[in-house]
């Protein structure tokens, strides 16, 4: 009995932490803020300040303990966001959402029903707790995304908090290619480790043939040669669908550089930079992809990325490339320590057993794996849809972890995935090959 009350503490305390994260983002907000719409793809900022909580009592209160719905037209509103492949984007209008007051007065009422199902709910109708890691996670990504979407609204619409400066640059890295011999590589999960989403189950060992990587992502630094090269006008280097891409939005540089009169600049969360080249670029898949074929080298798949950062000279593979030790911040930049990259060699502590660097935070890395089940994949009941939606072929592993990414999902099994035409998110990438 004394341990399910201190389970239920520890939840209390880390779904009270999680909350804190989401609040964050919606306080950088300039009041107007809200209702815009800063990702075409994406729903305007009003939609997930109730999504996050509407979430959360969908899955458990109501959804799991039966509670009856108070607002069911706010429960259908804020239930799904959006990811279009190809389709029409989102164009309602801002007067179509409900007023921030009606949203706050909803939320409150839904986070005291949650917090009644902390403390009192029969956890086995909650799948033994696993709902509200569900929830507790599912909340920790938004605080990623949110970061993503408020990223994109112009400076003057949000306001700084004390410490967001951003790093300044170092020398550069000397970047090596790694040689990594033939062995193991362990994906997803046993069902015995406790907690994972769909996607991670069931463990799969893979022999990864010898490769040669990176020692570091490619930075700003190279990307400007790749550039300067003609990269982006050089049809060869681009698939077809890719090109299409390009070539239709107009794309010549990454996401998040400006060009003026000086040169380029990087536009940070809160402020626009002289380029720092020491930084890695935040590339989509399609760009890190044609960079690739210009250099005649290749993306990792997600079992090399694996074997790199995981795997050691004598044969075991650690939690994380550094050991075993929990992630800390002299291991990377993760879990909120930041807005903005860092130098790709600022966390040698966070290298792995061969030399590897900077594979978790600062970064989400690119993979050429298409996102798909690993063997004994089970959706959840209760999200059947979290991952088998996206086993389409048209989505992409990426593994690591961004500034804005929680610790507790820098675990190795842990699987994010994107569309290769999406270049919103804060992702790197690095080559194989000789
Ligand atoms: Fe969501």
């Amino acid at each position: 009995m004394a341990t399910a009350t201190a389970d239920r503490q520890q939840i209390q305390q880390r779904l009270d932490d999680a909350r804190a994260r989401t609040d964050e983002i919606f306080a950088l907000l300039e009041p107007e803020a809200l209702y815009e719409r800063p990702i075409p793809e994406r729903h305007r900022l009003i939609f997930y300040l109730g999504h996050v909580e509407a979430f959360d009592w969908n899955l458990i209160p109501r959804g799991a303990l039966g509670a009856p719905p108070f607002d069911a037209d706010f429960d259908r509103l804020f239930a799904f966001g959006i990811d279009p492949v190809g389709g029409g984007l989102p164009n309602e209008p801002a007067s179509q959402w409900p007023a921030r007051e009606r949203v706050l007065e909803y939320n409150a009422r839904l986070r005291r029903a949650l917090d009644d199902a902390v403390s009192g709910a029969d956890l086995e109708k909650l799948d033994g707790g696993s709902r509200f890691e569900v929830a507790i996670e599912h909340r920790l990504m938004h605080a990623e995304t949110l970061a993503y979407l408020v990223h994109q609204l112009p400076h003057t619409m949000k306001r700084r908090p004390a410490g967001a400066e951003n790093s300044g640059d170092v020398s550069p890295a000397v970047i090596r290619h790694v040689g990594i011999p033939a062995g193991r590589a362990t994906l997803g999960r046993s069902r015995a480790r406790g907690f994972g989403w769909d996607n991670e189950f069931d463990e799969l060992a893979v022999e990864v043939p010898a490769f040669a990587i990176d020692s570091h992502p490619v930075t700003n630094r190279g990307w400007l040669e790749f550039l300067d090269a003609g990269g982006y006008r050089e049809r060869r280097f681009w698939s077809e669908a890719d090109w299409a891409w390009r070539t239709g939005h107009g794309i010549e540089h990454p996401l998040l550089w400006a060009r003026d009169g000086g040169g380029w600049h990087y536009r940070g969360m809160f402020d626009d930079v002289p380029l720092p080249l020491e930084h890695p670029v935040y590339v989509s898949h399609a760009e890190a992809s044609a960079f690739a074929h210009w250099a005649n080298r290749a993306l990792p798949t997600e079992a090399q990325f694996h074997r790199a950062a995981y795997g050691t000279p004598q044969g075991v593979e650690r939690e994380f490339p550094w050991g075993d030790e929990p992630p800390a911040p002299i291991r990377g930049n993760f879990d909120f320590a930041r807005w903005d990259p860092v130098p790709v060699s600022a966390h040698p502590a966070g290298a792995s057993a061969f030399g590897v660097h900077d594979l978790l935070g600062n970064g989400w890395e690119w993979t050429s794996t298409a996102f798909a089940p690993l063997p004994g994949f089970t959706p959840f009941p209760f999200y059947r849809g979290y991952s088998a939606d996206f086993f389409d072929g048209k989505h992409f592993v990426i593994k690591g972890g961004s500034a804005r990414t929680a610790a507790c999902m820098l675990r190795r099994s842990f699987r994010n995935w994107f569309q290769p035409h999406y270049p919103y998110l804060y992702a790197k990438f690095r080559l194989v090959g000789a």
